[in-house]
Parts: structure tokens; sequence; C-alpha cells
């Protein structure tokens, strides 16, 4: 395939680790949005999803910077561990995007394994809110290695979306401490400006084929981004960012879907009985303002019915339980995260990713970032809506086994948007094996990944893989086995 390019960026939202948050970012969604019900936040900014672009456009925004980091500086001789074969140049280092706060966000680029410099350019988003784009995406989904369960060495991923085919919170920081109260507003502007110094840097990458990439919380982030990119290219059409999609996979995008379509979801996967789904149908209106207090007494019902599964991935095995003998089907090891946290706290690991003053040790999530997170609105789908009808390819998958962000809220979502089919419903093939399900509406392409968990390119790989790449190529996955 002809993709390759991954740049991965640690969001300021994933800057100082002061408590671990084992669950990793959906873990941390889950209790985000918990958060938001019962203490009723971000009720001034409810309709934010609706302010259109030129409100968001703002002239100072996307400035160049002086910058400390070169590109020379920045390239990665070797990681710790690495394994022979890797034929793919690294980078890794900081893009200052406030000079007097000294905020400075943390990336990793890895280029194409072949012809890179014909690539399109990717930049992938993880979410948490709080969560590192590095060490959970990177690491542990879609990036070039993985981490041994030694926590020391690194193997190298087959389905790479950089092979031939691409990557980004935990090591940014900021030297005023009160940028760590931050929200989405922040992390879009922050990426902009990112984004347009980082191409500085790597100047060769200007008009480049680019597009956006993320899952989980991301659901926010991409598509802010995305806004905030068109609005500057509308006023000034010579930013050298060339945005030709973005695609957002188990997002989190309209909460009135989201909680009505997980505990669909549950029922509809038995994991709930009946006269708890019956009692939440009947007496919760996700769509108001406040949720009675029989509908909290059903949701609390049917979250503790579910049992200790887990909401990555709900027919995978524990980490930590006794059959850790053979890996799951996927071929996924449930622990993965825990060889990513020791690894990225080594000090030879942080010298050859060039990282520098992080106040606390790495970790994958931001507790108190995303406990302190400002603002988020309820929906985005008026902004998907603004991008569908801006010409870029708008795609949205969805690893079909995972509860936190469920397929069943991705479809309710879709629904709401009401744009008419164009290829119906149709199974798509990897290796011979259905690898999943697709719908083309108008402007917008659904895409479901069998048997996958929240983190799709680390459960399904080769899966997470067909999908990516029939994304760049500008196709629909392969309706039929491909040699
Ligand atoms: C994407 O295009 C390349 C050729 O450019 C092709 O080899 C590859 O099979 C395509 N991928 C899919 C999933 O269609
Ligand atoms: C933050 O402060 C340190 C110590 O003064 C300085 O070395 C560093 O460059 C500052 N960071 C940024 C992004 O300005
Ligand atoms: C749910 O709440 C919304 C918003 O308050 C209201 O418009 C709607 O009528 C309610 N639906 C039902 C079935 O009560
Ligand atoms: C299974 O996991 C336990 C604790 O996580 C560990 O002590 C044990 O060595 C593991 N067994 C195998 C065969 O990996
Ligand atoms: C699709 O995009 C075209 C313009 O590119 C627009 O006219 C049309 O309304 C869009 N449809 C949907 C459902 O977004």
């Amino acid at each position: 395939m002809k993709v390759s390019l991954i740049l991965s960026l640690s969001l300021l939202s994933c800057l100082v680790s002061i408590q671990r948050c084992h669950g990793g970012e959906g873990d941390v969604l889950l209790k985000f949005l918990e958060a938001r019900q019962t203490k009723q936040l971000f009720t001034t900014n409810v309709n934010e999803g609706q302010v259109g672009a030129e409100d968001r456009v703002n002239s100072a925004l996307g400035s160049i910077i002086p910058q400390k980091g070169s590109k020379e500086d920045d390239k990665i001789s070797a990681l710790p561990g690495q394994p022979s074969g890797v034929n793919f140049d690294q980078y890794s280092g900081y893009v200052t995007v406030d000079a007097d706060a000294g905020r400075a966000l943390f990336y990793y680029f890895t280029e194409s394994t072949q012809d890179p410099s014909n690539k399109p350019l990717v930049l992938w988003l993880n979410g948490g809110p709080g969560c590192s784009s590095f060490g959970n995406g990177g690491m542990a989904e879609l990036g070039p290695f993985r981490v041994n369960n030694d926590g020391k060495t690194l193997w190298l991923n087959e389905f790479a979306w950089n092979n031939e085919s691409p990557a980004g919170v935990g090591f940014s920081y900021s030297n005023r401490s009160s940028d760590y109260v931050t929200g989405d507003k922040r992390t879009s502007e922050d990426s902009y400006t990112f984004l347009i110094n980082w191409m500085e840097r790597f100047p060769e990458y200007k008009n480049r084929e680019f597009y956006i990439a993320g899952e989980s919380y991301a659901g926010h982030y991409v598509p802010q981004l995305a806004q905030l990119i068109l609005s500057h290219k509308k006023i000034d059409p010579h930013i050298v960012l060339n945005l030709q999609g973005i695609a957002t996979g188990n997002a989190f995008i309209d909460i009135e879907t989201q909680n009505r379509g997980s505990y669909d979801f549950y029922w509809s996967h038995a994991i709930v009985s009946d006269e708890v789904h019956e009692g939440i149908v009947l007496n919760c209106n996700f769509s108001a303002s406040s949720l009675s207090e029989t509908c909290y007494e059903y949701k609390t019902q049917a979250d503790f019915s579910r049992g200790n599964i887990y909401y990555y991935d709900m027919y995978a095995r524990l980490c930590g339980s006794p059959q850790n003998t053979s890996l799951p089907i996927s071929g996924y090891d449930p622990c993965t995260r825990d060889y990513v946290d020791p690894y990225l706290n080594t000090d030879e690991v942080q010298e050859a990713l060039h990282v520098r003053g992080i106040p606390q040790e790495w970790s994958s999530c931001n507790s108190p970032i995303h406990a302190s997170w400002q603002d988020s609105p309820d929906t985005v789908l008026p902004i998907f809506q603004e991008l569908m009808q801006s010409g870029i390819r708008v795609w949205i998958y969805s690893g079909d086994t995972d509860y936190t962000v469920s397929v069943t809220t991705s479809r309710y979502a879709i629904d709401k948007i009401k744009t008419p089919i164009k290829k119906s419903w149709y199974p798509w093939y990897f290796q011979g094996e259905v690898g999943g399900y697709a719908v083309e509406y108008q402007n917008l392409t659904f895409v479901t990944v069998r048997g996958s968990g929240h983190f799709v390119p680390g459960y399904q790989p080769g899966r997470a893989f067909t999908m990516f790449s029939s994304f760049i190529n500008g196709t629909l996955p392969p309706d039929q086995y491909l040699k």
C-alpha cells in the first residue's frame, strides 16, 4: 500500500504523571464519562460543538516560534533493546508551542519503510483525555515496536502503520503549572501550532498529503483539529498542511448516543438482564440534562452485573489471570501496557528519546489532567457534518468487542447524521476471513473490525492494517481476499 509515516504527538493533555492509571485510556474515559454525568460538568460548554469555524480562527495561532530543537538533534540512533532489521528512520523531541509559558509538546515520528519521500503523513492521537499517544498508540498499537514482557527489549510489529503503510503525551510538559488545567480547545490549538512548527523542522513534509487518525476521546480531538486546520486554510490558503482525511476509532463523539448505545450493547451482548435493560430503556432519557433517580439505580445495576470483564475487549483474558500460558486468539497480550511503563521509565530509553524536564515519572495517562479537564462539548457531530461537507475523507471505524465506546454507540451517532447510503453493509476480508463489515455513506465511511477491542491496531493488527491502508488508498476495504 502507499501509506507511510507516523507522527505520534504527546498532547499537553498527557503531561505530568502523578498517578498511574493502569487501565489506560479506556478506563480514564469511563471515569471521565461518569464524572461528567454526576457532576454535571461542562454545562456552559454544551454548545461548543456548534460554534462555526469562523469563530474559531485566531490569526495569532500557528505562528512560527523560535525553536531549540532541530531535525538532526531529534534523530534517534537506536532505541535501547531494539531488534535488528530496523529499516526506517525515527525521530523524537520537543516542539515549543508557547514560548512565554515554556510549553512544549513531545512527538515521536517514524518514517516509512519504503520510499519515505513520496508517502503521506499521518498524525495519530490517543484519547483519555489525558493519555499519551506515544506510550499507548505508538508502543502498544500501530507503532513499529512493541515492548517484550521483560520491559527492556523490543520486537518489531509486522503490521506497523509505517510499513509500506503511521504514529503520538506522556513526555510533554509546561513550565507554567496552570497549563496542566487544560481542555479540548487548548488541545486543538496546541496541536495546530505544533504541526505548523514541526513542518519547519521537517520541511520536506510541507504540503504532503496529510491525515489525522485517533481513537477513544480523540473522537473529540481529531475532528476539532481538522476543523481548525480547514478554517485557517480558508483564510490563508498557503498553510502548509494539506489535510486529506480523518479516521476515528471507537470514538467518543456524542454523549447521548454514547449512553444509550452502551446499554443496548450490553443487552445485545448478553451481559445485562432483560429486566435491567428494560428499566434503563423505560427510565433513562439520555437527552435530558439530568437523569432520574430510578435511571441511576438501573444504571448502577447494569454496571454491577457486567462483572469483572475487560472493558476494552470483553472476550479477552484479564491481565494477571492464572491462565496466562497461552495468548488469546488475537495474539494480543493483555498485559502489554505493563511492559511499556517500565520501558519508558528507563533512563537510557528516555535519553535515546531526547526526553527532558518531565516533572514526574512517565505514565500512560494523566489523572489530574483529565480530572480538571475544562471544556468538552457533549457532541462533535456538527463538526463531523462540517468536515463531511468540506470534501475531506471521513471514516469512523470500530472494534466490535469493546464495550467502553461500543460499536452500537458509533452506529447510533452515525444514524443522527442522516447521510444516505451509497454502498450498503457488506463483509470485508483479510486473509480469507471476514475482517469486519463496512458501509459507505455519502461523505462518510463506517468500518467495523471483527473481534477487536478498543485499541484496534493492538488487538487485530492485520485487520486494522487492511482497514487503515484502505482509508489511505481511498478505497473501501476489500470485499474479497486480496493476495
Ligand atoms: C493499497 O494500495 C496498494 C497499492 O498502492 C496495494 O498494494 C494495497 O493492496 C492497497 N490496500 C488495500 C487494503 O486495498
Ligand atoms: C522550561 O524551563 C527550563 C528551565 O528554565 C528551560 O531549560 C526550558 O527550555 C523551558 N522550556 C521551554 C519549552 O521553554
Ligand atoms: C427527553 O428529554 C428531552 C430534553 O429535555 C425532551 O425534549 C424529550 O421530550 C424527553 N423524552 C422523553 C421520552 O421524555
Ligand atoms: C502468569 O502470571 C503470573 C502473575 O502475573 C506469573 O507469576 C507467572 O509466571 C505467569 N506464568 C506464565 C507461564 O507466564
Ligand atoms: C456531501 O458533500 C457535498 C459537497 O461536497 C454536499 O453538497 C453534501 O450536502 C454532503 N452530504 C452530506 C450528507 O454531508
